[in-house]
């Protein structure tokens, strides 16, 4: 079994080196933004090493001075990928933070996320049979967010720009020694609005207090500490800042399990996302249980409820439609509905653990 725990695990450490390198470089030399010294066009570039995002061999995602690694407490679940993150921010401009939701980035930011397989995954994972797929920017821009999407090469020297989204095969070899091949899509140009747009606006996701308000580099620093000293916000005391515990982790079942489906789900169930109209809010700070789904009747009963009457039954994940929905493979049914191919084994397992540890009700008679 693909082991997605591995992957995340391995997404950080690869973060952690680059977190390092930053720091050294921070120290040696005055921060500055990445800016490119070349004239080589209008923005979107045609090559992401045009944006001189990386230092040495691109396909090691060296951070360049500038550019910022961060990783967030519940990521998004993506057939599996490894995520690099990086925020790149203009000169002497900082982020602001907020409580709740995104927070506010300077224009002329740019946000880089990064899409890598682990293509030997006997050995557990290793950064030296990574392939990296495509790495995704968000900049911002006097007219809001503009999404672009970068290709890599089957060499992994470059990364060229597309507009149209692609079906990619990659080639691994299984935990057991088999090959195979794992198909994966490289979203549309025009897919990021499914999960980036709330009130037709695009926006930033996973740069919020509650995402980024963890420990990193081994335990050694808070990240949004960390941040703030790298100048990418104001000073700020992160004590007693929310935060999202590792739904992989140890903390408490129910907290987990709500971050999971934030980091997940919420982007669209929440009033103004792609799912919104459904009724159904999985923000982390929705506090009646009827809105995150308890006993909640769906508000199309179609294919995608697999039969069942309620999206969560107390005590019953195997007649709750949520499971059922995050279990599904079948583009008629499945949650999220864009674009992974694959059920997220991890968050099936946890979410199945969270209603099963919820006391037993039956949702056609409250008041019993
Ligand atoms: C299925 C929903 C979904 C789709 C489709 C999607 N994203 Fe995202 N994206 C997310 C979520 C959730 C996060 C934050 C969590 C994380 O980083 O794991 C995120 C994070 C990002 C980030 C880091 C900054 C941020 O917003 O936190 C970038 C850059 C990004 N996405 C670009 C894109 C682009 C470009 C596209 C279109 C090709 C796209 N995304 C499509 C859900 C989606
Ligand atoms: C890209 C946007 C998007 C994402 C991400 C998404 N959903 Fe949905 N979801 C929808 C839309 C649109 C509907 C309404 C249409 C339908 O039922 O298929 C819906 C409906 C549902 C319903 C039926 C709810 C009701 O009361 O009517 C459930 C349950 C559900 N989603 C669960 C989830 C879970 C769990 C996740 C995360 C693992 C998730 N969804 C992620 C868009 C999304």
């Amino acid at each position: 079994m693909v082991n997605p725990l591995n992957l995340r695990t391995r997404a950080r450490s690869r973060t952690r080196w680059g977190l390092l390198a930053t720091l050294v470089g921070v120290a040696v030399m005055s921060a500055c933004g990445a800016e490119s010294k070349r004239d080589i066009g209008e923005i979107p570039y045609a090559l992401l090493s045009d944006y001189e995002f990386f230092d040495g061999p691109m396909a090691q995602m060296v951070p360049a001075q500038g550019v910022l690694p961060y990783t967030v407490a519940a990521p998004l679940f993506s057939d599996n990928a490894g995520k690099g993150r990086y925020i790149v921010l203009p000169e002497g401009k900082t982020m602001t933070v907020t409580e709740q939701d995104e927070w506010e980035i300077p224009q002329g930011t740019t946000i880089v996320k990064s899409f890598f397989f682990d293509t030997d995954r006997r050995d557990g994972p290793s950064d030296d049979d990574t392939r990296i797929v495509e790495t995704r920017l968000l900049r911002a821009t006097a007219d809001g967010l503009k999404s672009h999407i970068y290709r890599w090469n089957d060499e992994q020297t470059d990364a060229e720009y597309i507009r149209a989204g692609a079906d990619v095969a990659i080639p691994y070899t299984d935990a057991a020694g088999a090959e195979q091949v794992q198909d994966y899509i490289i979203p549309d140009e025009n897919a990021c609005g499914s999960c980036h747009e709330r009130d037709d606006v695009l926006r930033v996701l996973g740069l919020s207090t509650h995402q980024l308000n963890r420990t990193v580099d081994g335990g050694s620093a808070n990240q949004i500490a960390w941040l703030s000293e790298q100048g990418a916000i104001a000073d700020i005391d992160a004590t007693g800042l929310p935060s999202f515990p590792d739904p992989a982790g140890e903390m408490d079942l129910d907290a987990r399990a709500r971050a999971y489906l934030h980091g997940n789900c919420s982007h669209c169930h929440r009033p103004g996302g792609g799912g919104g109209a459904s009724g159904l809010k999985f923000t982390a700070w929705v506090q009646d249980e009827a809105e995150f789904g308890v006993c909640k009747v769906p508000a199309a009963a179609g294919a995608g409820a697999g039969g069942n009457a309620y999206d969560i039954v107390p005590g019953h994940p195997e007649s709750s439609i949520v499971v059922f929905r995050m279990a599904s493979t079948d583009p008629e049914k499945k949650m999220p509905e864009v674009p992974t191919l694959l059920a997220d084994e991890f968050g099936v397992d946890l979410i199945t653990e969270w209603i099963a540890a919820m006391p037993s009700r039956d949702c056609a008679s409250p008041e019993d």
